[in-house]
């Protein structure tokens, strides 16, 4: 079969566009003046960190996404074994959870080692053209290889992305559909480093996700 140059085009093109590459830049957040090492995806899909200049467990994350679908992020990478953290909207709330999965299937909640999500009011919300979670991370760069390494100056970290909405939005344990897009990226966590990390932690205001305990 042969191919003329005026079908070969649009395909190109089509291939080109549905692998849309997202950026990776400085980010200052207009509602807490945080700046964040952020992944911008053209589907809507932000994730954000900032770390103190000496980086122990914490850090403060920013996850963005849209409508009433879910957003995601590996902290390691990959979707298998790495510890993921997903975000969606429940009405006016945003809920988040913890997840780990030894397989490509919907991950269930993981039972880690006392890391939890407190919101940060400012940054927490859904409006007409998107949802935001700005959030203290505590406890959640661990040391078995699920997530970066806190004196990593570089690494991978993974993005997942879903238009469609969690099975039951109000349960943090909820089923979650399949993400429509995913991918990794390349983030600096040297650049993620700021004197101000103190600052933002201390605007962690909302409710802390109750810590999960291994059995
Ligand atoms: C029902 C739920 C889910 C299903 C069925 C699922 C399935 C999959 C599959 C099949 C892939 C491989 C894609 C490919 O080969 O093109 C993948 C990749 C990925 N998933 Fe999921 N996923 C789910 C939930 C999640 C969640 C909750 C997160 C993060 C919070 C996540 C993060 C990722 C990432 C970062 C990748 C790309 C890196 C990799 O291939 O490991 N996924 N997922």
């Amino acid at each position: 079969m042969k191919f003329s140059l005026s079908t070969i085009l649009p395909l190109a093109m089509a291939l080109s566009s549905a692998s849309a590459q997202g950026t990776v830049a400085a980010y200052t957040d207009p509602k807490t003046s945080i700046t964040f090492q952020a992944y911008t995806d053209p589907t809507g899909y932000t994730f954000g960190i900032a770390l103190p200049t000496t980086p122990g467990a914490d850090f403060v994350g920013l996850l963005v996404g849209k409508a009433k679908g879910w957003a995601g992020v590996s902290l390691g990478g990959s979707m298998v074994n790495k510890l993921l953290i997903a975000a969606w909207p429940s009405g006016t709330k945003i809920i988040s959870s913890f997840r780990e999965t030894p397989a490509t299937r919907s991950p269930p909640e993981a039972t880690g080692p006392g890391y939890t999500i407190t919101p940060i009011d400012a940054g927490t919300y859904t409006n007409a053209t998107h949802w935001s979670l700005t959030f203290l991370c505590k406890g959640c760069i661990l040391t078995d290889g699920t997530t970066f390494a806190s004196n990593a100056s570089t690494d991978v970290l993974g993005w997942a992305f879903a238009t469609a909405a969690p099975a039951t939005p109000a349960n943090h344990a909820s089923t979650l559909p399949k993400h429509g897009s995913q991918g990794n990226y390349g983030i600096s966590f040297a650049a993620a480093r700021t004197a101000k990390y103190a600052t933002y932690a201390a605007l962690a205001n909302g409710t802390t996700i109750p810590t999960m305990f291994r059995a």
